[in-house]
């Protein structure tokens, strides 16, 4: 009798798998801006695809996943396991105001090297960006020329959905995704014609001054059953009526800021801290960056824009409420430098004063020289492979679990959203594993 109870318990607890539907087909995936970041995540796809190569950095594609018991010995690769897109299938397509195509913005940013370029050049030379919805006043320090020449917003929503598509049709996609890789906007409030679609749609066909361009690509995908991730700190699918919108539509949206470089290791280091229990006095970050990313975060109100999804990761990682003698009294600063001569390749230095037993202070100084685009790529992959299994399970709205790749995660209710990057790997792999039908892995068998 006990041992039907028990294996009514443990049939019960087995999650019940998502009918997903199959990653059958084509998938476009659409990035408005293709600068840096675009064309080194469309390069690094090219030459797997060509040449073999191993996609390194992208979890997706390299990491393994445990399914059950450590006894059991089943770790095959997320991508063997959950029904993903293969890189073979992906379509890519974007929109600039600047760059005509992949090949241009790749070789005017200068991330990678002719070596890698030549041998996929002309297909990168084929990936041709459309005509963005561009307007100087969010980003001062880009003159846009491939721009489209409408001037009321609702009209320009509409030649986005246009461009969906066409794309859709010329590509023969089965299904599209959105990863905004596009420059960050002057920073913004959310204000009322935010709060609902139709306060939104109104305020679209009435231009208002408060609807910036990230926002009407985002409209337009979700309104087109395109999910959208926001590699950018741009106020866009956080705000209300984008909310509502994913929902009412069933389409997935993640945001936001593409969690690389400096905020990365914060990400690492500030979890440790606050295990061992160790305290923090303060934290000074500084960046060296001469891309043209770096180019639009000197104008003061871009870089607010940035400053505000940098300066959350420690508030939320340390708790200062909970942990007062620890955390309660942290000076924590970011600056970013506009340095032409190191284009793409940052250098992040980080002064960080900590305090232990007795209250007595230490240091720890980190100079991290890494290429930003080279660290975002893979998450543009990633978020473009998770975003469209999401949707293909029948999930809309905010895709917590994906905050692992996001520097300002959005949470789905009202608790603030977890920063520690070994806790959203936790979330991340159990929604997977759940969504498949497995056990979540909680690490608490003994041994
Ligand atoms: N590289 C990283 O590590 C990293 C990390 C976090 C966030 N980001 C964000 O990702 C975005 C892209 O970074 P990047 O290094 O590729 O910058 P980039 O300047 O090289 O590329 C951005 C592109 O967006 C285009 N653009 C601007 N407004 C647009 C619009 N309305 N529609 C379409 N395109 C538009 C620009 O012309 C430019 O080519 C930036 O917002 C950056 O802040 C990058």
């Amino acid at each position: 009798m006990l041992c039907i109870a028990y294996l009514l318990l443990m049939t019960s607890s087995a999650p019940q798998a998502l009918d997903i539907k199959p990653a059958s087909g084509k998938l476009g995936v659409l990035t408005p801006g293709m600068g840096a970041v675009a064309s080194t995540f469309i390069a690094g796809v090219l030459q797997a695809r060509a040449e073999g190569k191993p996609p390194l950095g992208s979890v997706s594609q390299m990491a393994h996943i445990r399914l059950g018991s450590k006894e059991e010995n089943r770790s095959p690769l997320i991508k063997d396991f959950a029904p993903l897109a293969g890189l073979d299938d992906i379509v890519f397509g974007g929109w600039d105001p600047i760059s005509a195509n992949a090949l241009e913005a790749a070789r005017t940013c200068g991330v990678l090297e002719e070596r890698d370029l030549a041998p996929i050049s002309s297909e990168m030379e084929g990936i041709v960006a459309m005509e963005a919805v561009f307007d100087q006043k969010w980003v001062s320090r880009l003159e846009g020329t491939r721009v489209k020449k409408i001037d009321n917003k609702w009209d320009q929503a509409m030649a986005l959905m246009a461009d969906i598509e066409s794309f859709r049709t010329e590509n023969g996609c089965d299904r599209l995704v959105m990863v905004w890789c596009g420059s960050t906007e002057a920073f913004q409030e959310a204000s009322a014609v935010h709060e609902t679609i139709a306060a939104f749609e109104q305020g679209l066909k009435d231009n208002d001054d408060n609807i910036s361009p990230s926002q009407i690509y985002v409209y337009a995908a979700l309104q087109s059953d395109v999910p959208f991730a926001n590699g950018a700190p741009n106020l866009s699918t956080d705000l209300p009526c984008m909310i509502e919108l994913s929902n009412t539509r069933g389409v997935p949206i993640a945001g936001k800021d593409f969690k690389t470089g400096q905020t990365l290791m914060k990400t690492l280091i500030a979890p440790g801290l606050k295990a061992r229990m160790l305290g923090l006095r303060g934290w000074y970050s500084t960046n060296i960056l001469g891309n043209r990313d770096g180019e639009v975060l000197d104008a003061p109100e871009n870089f607010k824009t940035k400053e505000e999804s940098k300066l959350g990761v420690l508030h939320t990682i340390l708790q200062p409420d909970t942990y007062p003698d620890l955390y309660g009294n942290v000076d924590h600063v970011v600056r970013i430098n506009y340095y032409p001569p190191r284009g793409d390749n940052k250098e992040g230095w980080d002064a960080i004063d900590i305090f232990g037993w007795m209250g007595y202070p230490m240091q720890i100084k980190i100079d991290f020289l890494c290429r930003d685009s080279i660290l975002a790529a893979p998450i543009v992959l990633d978020l473009a492979l998770f975003m469209d299994l999401a949707h293909r399970a029948g999930q809309s709205g905010v895709q917590e679990w994906l905050s692992f790749y996001l520097k300002a995660p959005q949470a789905r209710g009202e608790a603030d959203p977890e920063q520690d990057l070994f806790i959203q790997q936790t979330k991340l792999k159990n929604t997977l594993r759940e969504w498949m039908g497995e056990s979540p892995v909680t690490h608490s068998e003994a041994g």
